[in-house]
């Protein structure tokens, strides 16, 4: 079986802002619409903390936990201690589509290297964040495959779907 493609989705504040405390910094029914639909079927790769806001494994797809810490438990979910494990366990299991990778700060930053495309929700949203996505994304990730606008409560919502400069 040919491995599964990596993808990375995420939703962006214009300084590259993506939570604050915990949690994320804005409610977006549609992108979350759109997380919900795209990760279907497939698999993400989470750290902790993103789990621990879901508050549950979701269904319809596998989840694996990058954590190193053996006591943690991820009811629904498996658990790896590194990326590089999260990745082979995540390409064995038997959902048929993409590995994604669904944040946080150390999971994206580690992941975007092997993703093939780049889901990014740009929110027009300034917030104070604590956490950011890779500052260079948009160097990494320069072709723009498709654009949506859109915009919620007169924030500006921009939904792109990108690729690196080399590769299909
Ligand atoms: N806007 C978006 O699209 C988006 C998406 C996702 C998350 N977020 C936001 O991001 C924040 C949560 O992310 P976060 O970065 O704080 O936490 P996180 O990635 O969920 O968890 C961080 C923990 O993950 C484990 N970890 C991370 N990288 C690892 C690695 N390479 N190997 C082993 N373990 C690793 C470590 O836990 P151990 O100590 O257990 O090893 C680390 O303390 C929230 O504010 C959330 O709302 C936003």
């Amino acid at each position: 079986m040919s491995p599964k493609p990596i993808h990375c989705i995420v939703a962006v504040a214009p300084d590259g802002a993506i939570g604050a405390s915990g949690r994320l910094a804005w409610d977006i029914p549609e992108d979350t619409r759109q997380f919900i639909a795209l990760t279907e079927g497939g698999v993400m790769i989470e750290g902790p903390l993103c789990y621990a806001e879901l508050g549950k494994a979701l269904p319809g797809r596998g989840t694996v936990v990058v954590s190193r810490d053996p006591a943690k438990r991820f009811p629904g979910a498996e658990r790896a201690a590194s990326l590089a494990e999260a990745v082979a366990t995540a390409q064995a299991m038997p959902w048929p589509g993409p590995v994604w990778i669904t944040g946080g700060e150390r999971i994206y930053a580690e992941g975007l290297p092997l993703c093939s495309r780049l889901y990014i929700t740009r929110v027009g949203m300034e917030i104070r964040g604590d956490r950011f996505f890779p500052r260079d994304w948009e160097a990494r990730f320069p072709r723009l495959l498709s654009s949506r606008r859109s915009s919620q409560r007169g924030a500006a919502l921009s939904f792109e779907v990108r690729a690196p400069l080399n590769g299909a």
